[in-house]
């Protein structure tokens, strides 16, 4: 494995950091500084920073975690506002959130330290389906915006792909998508002519949020994870 990511998986740094640290000739490999980011290391090449031994990569772990309203979905808000890291106390590990929620748009976001997997369950290509609960405005939704849905609405940034569109109660749709633009639901209902007055996402592509209370979070199990991996596989 190449170095910097060796570093960034046992949770040094970052891998951009990372870089940076082995340049600027603070990590050594059986004593000797390296410094080259690139160079191939495994467990066995004593690598050490600051002159103390790392531990080998760290377990890989996965959080679901049910995000309230008002908390972030970044690691850190120049606003101050709460991130969603603060929702796993007591774990140690620098955990990445997979993606974005909007602040005001509640549910199943994932926490993971395992930075490719969160590269590829958000990478536009892998198309993973998220699913939300969005209560509208201007009741009932008609057959017309539930069909515009399905097919794909013009928004700025262009047409969305074909959606799973389902109404559960005159102001209550049920939204499956396979992309992941920036306030895509809300614009997306806006554009049917039913702003969403609120947003909760209750799947991600194999994951359901369940009854996970809301700020709670759980691990999930070796299964789960490995359903999640399946669902980034067929396009690898
Ligand atoms: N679509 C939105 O509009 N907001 C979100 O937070 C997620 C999807």
């Amino acid at each position: 494995m190449r170095l910097a990511k060796y570093l960034a998986h046992a949770g040094a740094a970052s891998r951009r950091a990372a870089e940076d640290l082995v340049r600027a000739g603070r990590v050594t490999l059986d004593g000797e500084v390296v410094r080259d980011p690139a160079r191939d290391v495994d467990e066995g090449s004593g690598v050490a920073l600051d002159g103390v031994a790392l531990a080998g990569p760290e377990a890989r772990v996965v959080y679901a975690v049910n995000k309230p309203e008002g908390v972030v979905s970044t690691a850190s808000d120049p606003g101050g506002r709460p991130t969603v890291l603060g929702l796993v106390a007591g774990e140690s590990r620098r955990l990445y959130p997979v993606g974005r929620l909007d602040a005001d748009t509640t549910g199943l976001l994932l926490l993971t330290n395992d930075g490719e997997l969160a590269h590829r369950l958000t990478h536009p290509s892998f198309e993973v389906p998220r699913t939300y609960r969005a209560r509208v405005a201007r009741p009932p939704v008609g057959e017309a915006a539930l069909r515009a849905l399905r097919r794909g609405v013009e928004l700025e940034d262009g047409p969305t792909a074909p959606a799973e569109a389902r109404r559960l109660a005159p102001d209550v749709l049920e939204l499956t998508i396979h992309e992941g633009r920036k306030r895509q639901v809300r614009r997306m209902c806006d554009a049917v002519g039913h702003p969403v007055r609120s947003l909760a996402r209750v799947r991600f592509g194999p994951l359901e949020l369940g009854d996970l209370a809301p700020g709670a979070h759980r691990r999930l199990t070796g299964a789960e994870v490995e359903r999640l991996r399946r669902a980034t596989a067929s396009r690898a």
